[in-house]
């Protein structure tokens, strides 16, 4: 596709998703995630012409210059949208499709544990808030979108909204989903979190098979429990207080 083209359809991408840019010559000046995208695009070619020496180097001085790390072999598709782009990294295996929007601080790193394709890929139209990490050989599905700040370590079906750190998804297909088991979230901590449940579950049912036997044995009927409970209050304040000047909370006040 023709340069020119290419450069007018990523000006106007900024104009459709960036309420702040007010004219081309803004535009043309102060988005440093413009300037990060047309470099990699030399960048790239220079690293599929072999000279990634190079490419590596220029890439380094780019991000010197806008703050975006994004390595020369990293796929992008068209009309990428960095927006604010300091601390943007988007690592070696990563790939992009088109209309993507990451904002400042995204990283689309690998675990440190694989070799080969390790890096994320997002799908058309995929939205990732500020300061999210999306890591591993994972896929972003079409038109997704992550919460600022989350942590994204399985892959994301289309249109689905995913937040926090492990993400867990809370929209898909337009709906809200709820989630009712603590296991779903995936979280190191859902274990834990499941024992209790079952634990709280088995002390209900405890006390509420221990309520029912006091009810049926009659030994104490719930309104002369008060009374009783009253009396024991009364000839505990009468010893700890002799006299009687004291006030009692709930009465005098
Ligand atoms: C993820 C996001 C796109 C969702 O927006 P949305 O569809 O309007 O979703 P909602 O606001 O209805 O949130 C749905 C639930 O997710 C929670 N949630 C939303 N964003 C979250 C986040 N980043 N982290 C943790 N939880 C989040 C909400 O509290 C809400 O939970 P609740 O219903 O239990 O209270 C949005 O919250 C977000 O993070 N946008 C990024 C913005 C950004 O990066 N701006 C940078 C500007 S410089």
């Amino acid at each position: 596709m023709n340069l020119v083209r290419l450069i007018r359809e990523d000006i106007r991408c900024v104009f459709e998703r960036d309420p702040a840019a007010t004219s081309k010559a803004m535009v043309l000046l102060c988005y440093p995630g413009l300037h990060a995208v047309w470099s990699h695009r030399i960048h790239h070619w220079l690293w599929s012409r072999k000279l990634k020496l190079l490419a590596r180097v220029l890439s380094q001085i780019t991000r010197f210059w806008t703050g975006i790390e994004i390595h020369p072999e990293a796929q992008i598709g068209r009309r990428l949208f960095i927006d604010h782009g300091i601390g943007v990294v988007i690592g070696q295996t990563s790939i992009i499709g088109n209309d993507v929007t990451l904002y400042q601080g995204v990283t689309l790193g690998g675990t440190g544990k694989g070799s080969g394709k390790r890096h994320p890929t997002l799908r058309d139209g995929v939205f990732v808030g500020n300061n999210a990490n999306i890591l591993g050989d994972i896929t972003i599905g079409e038109h997704s979108r992550v919460g600022a700040g989350s942590v994204v370590l399985r892959d994301v079906p289309p249109d689905s909204t995913v937040v926090g750190v492990p993400a867990h998804i809370v929209y898909q297909g337009g709906k809200r989903v709820l989630i009712t088991d603590p296991r779903e979230i995936n979280d190191p901590l859902s274990d834990v979190i499941v024992a209790l449940c079952d634990e709280v579950k088995r002390l209900k049912a405890r006390v509420e098979r221990l309520d029912g036997e006091l009810q049926q044995s009659r030994l104490v009927e719930p309104e002369s429990a008060l009374a009783v409970e009253e009396e024991e209050r009364e000839r505990y304040r009468s010893q700890q207080y002799p006299r009687s000047d004291y006030v009692s909370m709930g009465e005098g006040i």
